[in-house]
């Protein structure tokens, strides 16, 4: 449960800042426990540096959140997590990869672009009064290897 009482918290304030507070402990804790969701966690020398959410189907996967504490940040933790996911998908032959981000988030969009992943399409009042950005990669498109 500790990790998830992290996890909500940085949830709160690295990216529903404003908007309400869904990701609670309970429902991260769901997310750890369940056979269909991922949750990963980085360290740096013993605390929660970043962490990750994925959640799988029959042939996508859905990036649910993704975060790195502001001290940890440019230092490569969000590819890491987000490759370890990548890889996990692959093997679960889930190669399709969606995700929302908040509209304005720009530096989500500049690392999400950075990683590969292209805009499929803007949902308006997807999160109350913001818009959100849909992006999605697919991992089995050689169009998309600009990562490395
Ligand atoms: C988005 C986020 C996860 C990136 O994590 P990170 O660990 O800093 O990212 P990385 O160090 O792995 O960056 C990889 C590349 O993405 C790009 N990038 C990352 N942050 C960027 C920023 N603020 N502005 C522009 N490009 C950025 C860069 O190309 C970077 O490579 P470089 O540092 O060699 O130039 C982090 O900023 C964060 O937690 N933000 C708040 C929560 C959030 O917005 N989550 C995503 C929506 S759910």
């Amino acid at each position: 449960m500790t990790d998830a009482i992290e996890i909500a918290d940085m949830s709160r304030h690295f990216i529903e800042a404003g908007l309400g507070w869904s990701w609670i402990p309970s429902r991260v804790a769901c997310c750890i426990r369940g056979r269909n969701t991922v949750v990963v966690v980085a360290q740096i020398n013993g605390s929660v540096a970043g962490f990750a959410i994925m959640s799988f189907a029959v042939e996508t996967a859905h990036l649910q959140l993704l975060a790195v504490r502001p001290r940890f940040r440019r230092r490569g933790v969000g590819r890491r997590l987000l490759a370890w996911l990548e890889e996990t998908a692959l093997t679960a032959g889930t190669p399709l990869i969606s995700l929302e981000l908040r509209a304005g988030n720009r530096a989500a969009l500049s690392f999400y672009q950075r990683l590969g992943y292209r805009r499929t399409g803007r949902v308006h009042g997807y999160y109350g009064k913001e818009a959100a950005e849909r992006m999605g990669r697919d991992l089995w498109s050689m169009a998309d290897t600009d990562t490395v």
